[in-house]
């Protein structure tokens, strides 16, 4: 099933196009006074700095662009370095500098900025002696704000500068029409981060900090070292009905959202993201068993009375309505329905419309609230990275998506890698090149994947479902709570190498040289329990790369992915030999030993070794 048919045609997952509006953009410098009703531009400038000795270093630039004004369907953003700084690469953007002068242009995906709305843009520089921040910018040649402060005139940022720049006019039109600027002309809201009500920002992460669960917490706190990532966002389950109401140890929804907003009105000015995972759906993880639920494959009324509706008539409490709720929809199920309907469950699940029609139940529901976003769950590279299964998921996602009186408006973006081990970047895999002559693509570990990695993956399978007719300006989130795969400090570790590769290695064996290059060091990629070797990947990040809303922590570290032997329970979850140690396998993972950690309780208790081995192997390393 894993085979491709043919190779296709590889759609590349840079926006170049966002280029074609730079000159017409350009021209547009209209004084402020005389532009549209009322231009208007907020800047967030932040930058992370290294030394490397001797007066010098580098840094990382986060731009942050409010649009205070009129709605904006296309922009350019300049600024010039005011200390002799350099301009190395950047992204979420199309970037060009010459000398101290920085143009930034936007891409297909943020070109459309509404009033009040906010995206975030990144880049790497070089210092010499400072860092001194730009002081002026100007969007579409209108000067804007720093942190709501009118810049004095005679910092300006010399926008006549490099009028080249990187502009190539092209065929595709420079505005959408559909985007015409007709919502609240008189506009300009405050500078507060808190989005107009009934208007979605685009990205919920960019301005925001994240919601701390306080039950994780207090498990991870309770850990020896637990304290350097407790604080860390990470996603809230409601992988039952009794979840909604809660219990005397763990907090119901609405407790959830109290707590939001007390941590919310104590982070000053920026708005708060709560992640909460919708997962109930009947016959819930119809090819595996560790996170059978509750609801019978024929009870889809239940899933929407009592599970769905209740949530939405929560989440819709106007007191809620300045957070920013993510909402992550049902964690594996519509991949299933492309790849293993070859399962009986899966099959019924497919035939009685059980998880389409949740899913778009789900979706209308909860995308109706004005500040609930929808993330749909599709999977990662090494379940859906073949062509067999790339665009049929994505027909497959549109299906549900428009299912129940649906619309593709409903759907905010996407989530891979949830609970999976997979790594976010492989730096020494290029999966279009040879080996020994051999192409990359036909190693025994990438077994003709055409990714070989999530951001890849992600990037690539956001074009696909903007192509299948989801919005162009849909975000991808990526989970990298348990990707990060550094140096295997805490046994047990897998078998391949215990190190992180600093490099690519030098062998022209083809299956050697992936196995000492990979960071992913799982046993085989179909594996998905327990993981022996896996550490904490990037903490959450806003808008790390092109395409990305957010690098998340939704699976809770510490938390099971299914017992490792039989443990008899009342939630309806199965045992899964996937998640025993002594499993040798079957097709679905190469027929390799599981690679998962013993001793473990059933999914979603706690696995205090897990949660151990996690920290110890995270990457980045937790200082
Ligand atoms: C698994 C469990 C679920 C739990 C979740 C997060 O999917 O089945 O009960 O909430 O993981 O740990």
């Amino acid at each position: 099933m894993k085979f491709p048919i043919r190779l296709s045609a590889r759609r590349k997952a840079v926006a170049l196009s966002g280029a074609t509006t730079l000159v017409v953009a350009g021209l547009i410098t209209l004084p402020a006074t005389m532009a549209h009703a009322a231009p208007g531009c907020d800047i967030t400038y932040t930058t992370n700095d290294w030394s490397e000795g001797a007066g010098t270093g580098g840094f990382t630039g986060t731009v942050v662009v409010k649009n205070t004004g009129d709605a904006l369907t296309n922009w350019t953003l300049k600024f010039a370095f005011p200390g002799g700084q350099t301009f190395t690469q950047g992204w979420s953007a199309t970037w060009s500098a010459s000398g101290a002068n920085v143009t930034a242009t936007a891409l297909d995906w943020n070109k459309n900025l509404a009033t009040g709305a906010s995206t975030s843009l990144g880049f790497n520089g070089r210092w010499t002696g400072s860092n001194p921040k730009p002081t002026a910018f100007t969007l579409n040649g209108v000067t804007c704000t720093t942190g709501g402060v009118t810049p004095s005139p005679s910092t300006s940022a010399s926008p006549s500068a490099s009028p080249s720049a990187s502009a190539s006019p092209s065929a595709s039109p420079s505005s959408s029409p559909s985007a015409s600027p007709s919502s609240s002309p008189s506009a300009s809201p405050s500078a507060s981060s808190s989005p107009i009500p009934g208007v979605k920002v685009d990205n919920p992460y960019v301005g925001a900090t994240g919601y701390v669960n306080p039950n994780w917490r207090s498990k991870a706190i309770a850990e020896p070292g637990g304290s350097r990532v407790a604080n860390t966002s990470t996603g809230v389950w409601l992988d039952r009905i009794a979840a909604i109401a809660g219990s005397s140890t763990t907090m119901g929804l609405r407790a959830h959202l109290d707590e939001a907003l007390v941590q919310d009105a104590a982070n000053g000015s920026a708005a708060l993201t709560i992640q909460f995972v919708i997962y109930n759906l009947p016959g819930r993880d119809c090819s595996a068993l560790a996170s059978n639920g509750e609801l019978g494959v024929d009870e889809l009324p239940r899933y929407k009375s009592e599970y769905i509706d209740p949530i939405a008539a929560i989440m819709a409490d106007s007191k809620y309505r300045n957070l920013r709720i993510v909402a992550v929809i049902e964690i594996d199920s519509l991949p299933n329905l492309v790849t293993n309907l070859n399962v009986a469950k899966c099959a019924t699940m497919n035939s009685n419309g059980g998880y389409v029609k949740g899913v778009g139940y789900a979706l209308n529901k909860l995308g109706a609230i004005s500040n609930v976003y929808n993330y749909i769950d599709s999977g990662h590279h090494g379940w859906l990275g073949w062509d067999t299964n790339f665009g049929p998921t994505a027909v497959k996602l549109k299906e549900a998506a428009t299912a129940e009186g649906s619309t593709v408006n409903n759907v905010h973006g996407f989530i891979t890698n949830t609970a999976n081990y997979s790594a976010l970047v492989e730096p020494y895999i290029n999966i279009s090149g040879t080996i020994g002559g051999q192409p990359v693509r036909q190693a025994k570990w990438i077994d003709w994947n055409y990714y070989a990695d999530e951001l890849s993956f992600a990037q690539a399978f956001r074009n696909r479902l903007v192509q299948e007719g989801f919005n162009s300006n849909i975000g991808m989130l990526i989970d990298t709570s348990r990707n990060g795969w550094g140096n295997c400090v805490q046994t047990p570790c897998q078998s391949i190498q215990t190190t992180r590769p600093t490099a690519a290695s030098t062998s022209t064996v083809l299956d050697t040289y992936i196995n000492q290059s990979r960071i992913d060091r799982r046993i085989h990629l179909g594996n998905w329990c327990n993981q022996a070797g896996a550490g904490m990947g990037e903490r959450p990040t806003a808008a790390p790369q092109s395409g990305i809303d957010a690098y998340v922590w939704i699976k809770p570290p510490g938390e099971s992915d299914g017992s490792s032997s039989l443990i008899p329970n009342d939630e309806g979850k199965g045992f899964d030999r996937m998640c025993d140690p002594t499993y040798t396998g079957n097709e679905r993972n190469g027929n390799s030993l599981s690679g998962a950690l013993p001793n473990a309780p059933i999914s979603g208790q706690w696995f205090s070794a897990q949660f151990q081995q996690l920290m110890a192997n995270a990457y980045p390393p937790l200082s």
